[in-house]
């Protein structure tokens, strides 16, 4: 079994789409191992996004994603990682296949309603960065 590092961003939950998306993850069978709604400072999200400083887009996602509550969650199922990534869909909505998460409760690249960690390494680093091992059931 694999595990992967979720979040359900700002704009989704704003939007109430927080209980369509967690019944979707559990659908796809994903075991959901740890779950809370936090609300981000501009800190925490550049410290989490900091392999993007020197994007032209970082202050923009991290003023977005400490602009609300969001959903921080862990995924377990084998091909945790890969298959919740296929599940999101593309980072542009636009972009996104029909059925994927993104396709459906995203507006544009910037409000693109979920992250999934995109490799092993990444997602224990994102893990630690907001969970306790007491918070892992
Ligand atoms: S890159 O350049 O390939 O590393 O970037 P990418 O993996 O596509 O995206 C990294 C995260 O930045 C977000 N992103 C943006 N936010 C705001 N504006 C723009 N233009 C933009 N482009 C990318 C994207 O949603 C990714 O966030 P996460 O949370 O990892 O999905």
């Amino acid at each position: 079994m694999e595990k992967t590092f979720a979040i359900i961003k700002p704009d989704a939950v704003a939007a109430g789409y927080s209980g369509k998306i967690i019944d979707r993850i559990e659908k796809e069978g994903f075991k959901i191992v740890a779950m809370k709604k936090i609300w981000m400072t501009k800190k925490m999200a550049e410290g989490f996004y900091a392999v993007h400083k020197d994007k032209p887009f970082f202050n923009d996602l991290t003023t977005f994603m400490s602009s609300g509550p969001s959903i921080v969650m862990i995924l377990e199922k084998e091909n945790a990682i890969a298959d919740w990534r296929k599940l999101m869909g593309a980072t542009n909505p636009a972009n996104a296949e029909e059925g994927t998460l993104r396709k459906e409760f995203g507006k544009n690249i910037d409000n693109n309603a979920v992250h999934g960690s995109d490799a092993p390494e990444t997602a224990a680093q994102e893990t630690r960065y907001f969970f306790a091992d007491i918070e892992m059931v």
